[in-house]
């Protein structure tokens, strides 16, 4: 379902490069696949295997109530806790998923953010229409979707009655932890299970990511298969067995030749949030005791008009991974046009073939000029190859950083920017701002 093709990185790693890093990865599986690593962490890597087929039928069955009494689904979350589901939607259905006509609810995604503005638009949506919720968050504690989950919640009960809200509202989150799961029981809301040993950004096969992507009418059976091909395909330790762990010495290779930032490039504009997700995958694992590859994405052909320049001519710093989907769907055959002469070389030619010219023609572009090019092959835009595609990249990116000598499950960073957060919103148990400025002074 997906192939990894290095035919672009011949002039940037030799095969001994390869040999020297085998050990690392060999470590790094091992440490990955046995039970005491990272302790709590690790629960994504079977997760295909040993799903909870109960907690599974239970989100098939409320995704099927959700699609016929609501028009609007409101998915409230951020971080791990919605840009997997937002990437899945897009990448199966369209990034205009909620303009298109269809028998199944809008999707709006609130709380990833902190603007009223946003928020407000989609209250404003709602007014009038009948709205299901579904609060996502592992901690329970998060304020954003926290504060967008306190105004939806008021807006439902002003609406439907507290008893009537009750039903249309899901709570996804830990199954004894945090404030969510207190609110979820104290209202008697249904709730679905985060994994004590699956965090965030690993949480998308989880009923995080399942519940939004199965009301869309997406196939989650097929998500999972495909998942689990991922796993059986990926565990062999040799990377010359496993293109997994092939790109993730290769993106290892590539940093330690001062290549730091990675554009991972998609050819299909409804493609872009599962860069996004990306992004968020490898940069929240990798990035930590200032060490990590920068990842970025890009939507060519359009950013080719814009970032093209940088990749092609600017800082050396760059390799890049394009993921190319070889039948992604819909196609349209351009037709002969006499005032418009200049396109007639394309007369019955289609636009996903032309495409897929220019992806070749990109890849040859970048890697001649000295930008390291890995292409990921995915056979389709269906359900079980966005499984495989998901599973492939938390297994590259958990090898990646563990040969990089991090941590992939934690955040430290993203706590240091919570704490000067509450300090100036005055939370009580917080160091006010003024300790956090002397504490700095006294430093300096
Ligand atoms: O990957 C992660 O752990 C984070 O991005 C979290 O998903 C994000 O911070 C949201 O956390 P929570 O689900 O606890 O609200």
């Amino acid at each position: 379902m997906l192939t990894l093709d290095c035919k672009h990185l011949k002039n940037f790693i030799g095969p001994h490069e390869y040999l020297a890093v085998k050990p690392q990865i060999e470590h790094a599986h091992k440490f990955l696949h046995s039970e005491d690593s990272f302790g709590d962490n690790i629960g994504w890597v079977s997760l295909p295997k040993n799903y909870n087929v109960l907690e599974f039928e239970k989100i098939l069955k409320v995704s099927k109530k959700i699609q016929e009494d609501s028009d609007i689904f409101v998915v409230v979350g951020i971080g791990g806790s919605y840009i997997g589901a937002r990437a899945a939607i897009e990448f199966l259905k369209s990034d205009l998923y909620n303009n298109l006509p269809k028998n199944t609810p809008d999707i709006y995604f609130v709380g990833n953010s902190a603007s009223a503005s946003s928020l407000s638009d989609v209250l404003e949506l709602c007014k009038g229409k009948r709205i299901s919720l579904n609060v996502i968050s592992k901690s329970g504690t998060t304020t954003e979707p926290a504060i967008a989950f306190s105004i939806f919640k008021e807006f439902m009960e002003k609406n439907y009655g507290k008893e009537h809200a009750r039903s249309r509202i899901y709570c996804t989150t830990d199954v004894e932890d945090g404030d969510l799961k207190s609110i979820a029981d104290e209202n008697g809301y249904d709730t679905f299970v985060i994994p004590k040993n699956i965090g965030g950004r690993f949480s998308v096969l989880t009923a995080v990511g399942l519940l939004p992507i199965a009301v869309s009418g997406a196939d989650i059976s097929e998500l999972m298969r495909g998942a689990t091909c991922a796993y059986d395909d990926l565990l062999k330790e040799d990377i010359e067995k496993n293109q997994c762990y092939k790109y993730a010495a290769i993106r290892n290779i590539l940093y330690k030749k001062a290549k730091q930032i990675e554009v991972m490039a998609f050819f299909e504009p409804r493609f872009s949030f599962l860069g996004k997700w990306v992004e968020q995958l490898f940069g929240e694992s990798e990035g930590k005791d200032h060490k990590g590859i920068f990842p970025t994405s890009m939507i060519f052909s359009t950013d080719l008009h814009s970032m093209g320049q940088f990749i092609q001519d600017g800082s050396k710093n760059i390799f890049e991974t394009i993921l190319f989907v070889n039948h992604v769907g819909k196609d349209i055959t351009i037709k002969g046009d006499n005032q418009l002469k200049s396109l007639n070389f394309l007369e019955g030619k289609t636009m996903n073939w032309i495409n897929k010219k220019m992806f070749e023609s990109t890849a040859i572009a970048h890697s001649d000029g000295f930008v390291p090019t890995i292409v990921l092959h995915a056979r389709d835009a269906f359900e079980a190859t966005l499984g495989y595609i998901f599973y492939f990249l938390e297994k590259a990116c958990a090898i990646s950083s563990l040969i990089m000598g991090v941590n992939p499950f934690d955040q430290p960073g993203v706590e240091s920017y919570k704490k000067n957060m509450f300090a100036l919103l005055g939370k009580a148990g917080y160091e006010s701002i003024k300790e956090i400025l002397d504490k700095r002074l006294d430093k300096n």
